[in-house]
């Protein structure tokens, strides 16, 4: 039985079926899931019954798994991969406040496009993201692709933005409140890599655009007002509504994404409606980007972001 695979938007996205991913999966089937999520970026499967044990099995026939969040320090007993996505979650935990600012999409995990913890000199390679209690409206979730967003532009912008390099950090795009108990915490677990502004994919090759407006702070080497510039013109790009593909959860949908080659949105149509929205990430770990003229990302704070991750916490 092979995986019947159904594209679903121009540039990206694809529907998986005829597989059962609670259930150990073959060789080949690993590969054809692996070509899948290079190809279309994020994949969605519909109707799977997984729980936390057998979403970490999943993730793990396509490499290893990374701690929960660089933040996290309450992941499911026994369970230190899950990372639970449940806005009231962190309100209890950081307090009303927290609520408040990402509704002015401060936070970047919240709300904001974002790619999955640039703020690490190894983000993840990939996020796989399961839903366990969705809202009967709202609460949808967006991707980009960011190879197309980076083929899409001119080629002397694409021969300028090859030579960029660029900080990420928690709070670099979206603002977080001074002396909040959240920003102790991101302090205190303080990670800080500047990445090529264009990453070229480890696997397919491609060069795909690596900035996001969650985590990026500033292009280095240029002055503030360039560097707004050229990032406001690069995630006018990547947001371009054509690039993108819109997930409809429901429970048992599981969304694969290539976190190497794409950005998400997380939703914001939800907050003044009193409904639960409880998904399940991991993420697996990944390398550290390179860019078009073959050097690494840097390391400016922290440590590479594995399974060993331990989170600081007063
Ligand atoms: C995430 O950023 O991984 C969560 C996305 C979502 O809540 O839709």
């Amino acid at each position: 039985m092979s995986i019947i695979v159904r594209p679903v938007a121009g540039h990206i996205g694809a529907d998986i079926s005829n597989v059962d991913i609670s259930q150990p999966l073959s060789t080949d089937t690993v590969q054809d899931i692996r070509d899948a999520l290079h190809t279309y970026k994020v994949i969605f499967f519909r109707g799977q019954q997984l729980d936390h044990a057998s979403q970490i099995a999943f993730g793990r026939q396509f490499g290893e798994l990374t701690y929960a969040h660089p933040h996290d320090d309450t992941p499911p007993e026994d369970f230190p991969e899950i990372y639970t996505v449940d806005p009231k979650r962190y309100e209890k935990k950081y307090g009303a406040e927290f609520g408040v600012a990402s509704r002015r999409r401060r936070y970047s995990y919240y709300t904001g496009w974002h790619t999955d913890v640039t703020a690490a000199v190894n983000p993840p390679a990939g996020s796989i993201l399961r839903a366990e209690v969705v809202p009967d409206i709202g609460g949808d979730t967006q991707w980009t692709n960011l190879v197309a967003a980076y083929e899409g532009l001119s080629e002397p912008v694409k021969a300028f933005v090859d030579t960029l390099r660029a900080e990420h950090r928690y709070g670099g795009g979206y603002q977080i409140t001074a002396g909040s108990k959240y920003s102790k915490v991101v302090e205190d677990n303080l990670l800080v890599a500047i990445h090529p502004v264009v990453r070229v994919h480890p696997v397919t090759g491609e060069k795909g655009l690596f900035v996001n407006p969650g985590f990026t702070s500033h292009i280095v080497g240029v002055s503030a007002r360039e560097s707004k510039a050229v990032l406001d013109l690069l995630y006018a790009e990547l947001t371009r509504p054509e690039y993108t593909v819109r997930l409809r959860w429901a429970k048992g949908t599981v969304a694969f994404w290539d976190n190497r080659a794409t950005a998400h949105l997380a939703p914001s149509d939800i907050e003044h409606l009193e409904v639960q929205r409880t998904l399940h990430r991991v993420t697996l770990t990944g390398e550290r980007p390179v860019g078009p003229d073959g050097q690494e990302s840097e390391l400016v704070a922290g440590k590479e972001f594995t399974a060993k991750h331990t989170v600081l916490v007063d």
